[in-house]
């Protein structure tokens, strides 16, 4: 049975669908990032395959793109021993007008035991989990704007492998926030694991205000956003989610707002550069900082198989 107060949790407080950072308790947040840890271990012998999810059946729904997302749960799926089909949306029958619903619950039909959804809309994820059937796991893997939670969780997880000790950050997040679900869930697994100082940074018109009321502090200037900062996540100007223009230029926006080594030796000197990707090298950042030695962003990529393989496994109740 789930509990009506939170859709991710079961009565006995275990994750039962993953939808959102926001919500989610420190204790299951933490044992996620100690479950992935022990999976990295798997992720590096030659032989990286363990029976956890033998017999299960996981389906991959992206209605939306996807490189690193999509191919690290199939990863992940595969490594846990799991049956993966990543429906070819685009071929499938979503094109003649079938719902979202009857398309899942065709698929339960075939024995599903978990669904991973990245949709355009936010909450689409959120309607799948309501009506599931009671076996069934849901999977947010990015919805709209609204939140994209395993990437947060690998974003803190490489965090936390470089600077273990959460209440001594300071976190600069920068660009594109207002359309960022990455964003979002960053930032409320960063202030659940008690990072006490969090910098929104961009130009008015993608900082959401509101955003401060999560204890967030927003600056328009990133020379003074930089100043002495641990951790700095970069994002991506999100074009195909603008109504408008709301920046003047790429090229501008870089001149106020592109990471280039200059700007980074503002921070600590042992600070580390995140970005989700997919990167616009010359608009947010300078490929010098992408590649440079302070840049984790492809250990981000590999944390990730590790983090899926943890939220599935958990999900599945065989992580306990
Ligand atoms: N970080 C991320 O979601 O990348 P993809 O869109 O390639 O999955």
């Amino acid at each position: 049975m789930l509990s009506k107060r939170n859709l991710q949790l079961d009565d006995r407080g275990e994750l039962h669908h993953l939808l959102a950072i926001e919500g989610l308790p420190k204790r299951i947040i933490e044992r996620i990032l100690d479950t992935a840890e022990s999976f990295v271990g798997v992720n590096e012998r030659e032989v990286k395959v363990v029976p956890l999810l033998r017999g299960k059946s996981i389906f991959n729904l992206f209605f939306e793109n996807s490189t690193r997302t999509r191919t690290t749960f199939e990863i992940a799926a595969k490594r846990l021993s799991a049956d993966v089909v990543s429906l070819d949306v685009a071929r499938s029958s979503t094109s003649k007008g079938e719902t979202i619903l009857d398309t899942v619950a065709n698929l339960t039909a075939m024995h599903a035991d978990m669904f991973v959804v990245r949709h355009s809309e936010s909450g689409a994820p959120w309607l799948i989990a309501q009506h599931a059937a009671p076996h069934v796991h849901v999977i947010n893997a990015g919805d709209g704007r609204h939140e994209h939670p395993t990437q947060g969780l690998l974003d803190v997880f490489t965090i936390r492998r470089h600077k273990p000790d959460f209440t001594r950050l300071t976190v600069a997040i920068v660009g594109d926030i207002l359309h960022s679900r990455v964003a979002r869930s960053q930032i409320h697994a960063l202030t659940t694991l008690g990072v006490p100082e969090i910098r929104l940074v961009g130009p008015r018109t993608l900082v959401p205000p509101e955003l401060a009321r999560l204890g967030a502090r927003i600056y328009t200037s990133l020379d003074e956003a930089l100043v002495g900062v641990d951790v700095i996540t970069m994002l991506r100007l999100q074009n195909e989610r603008m109504n408008g223009a709301l920046i003047p230029s790429a090229s501008e926006y870089f001149a106020c707002y592109g990471l280039t080594p200059k700007r980074l030796a503002l921070a600590k000197p042992d600070a580390i550069v995140l970005h989700p990707g997919p990167m616009n090298r010359g608009v947010e950042i300078d490929s010098a900082v992408a590649d440079g030695r302070q840049s984790v962003i492809l250990q981000q990529v590999t944390y990730g198989i590790a983090i899926r393989m943890a939220v599935m496994a958990m999900l599945a109740g065989a992580a306990r």
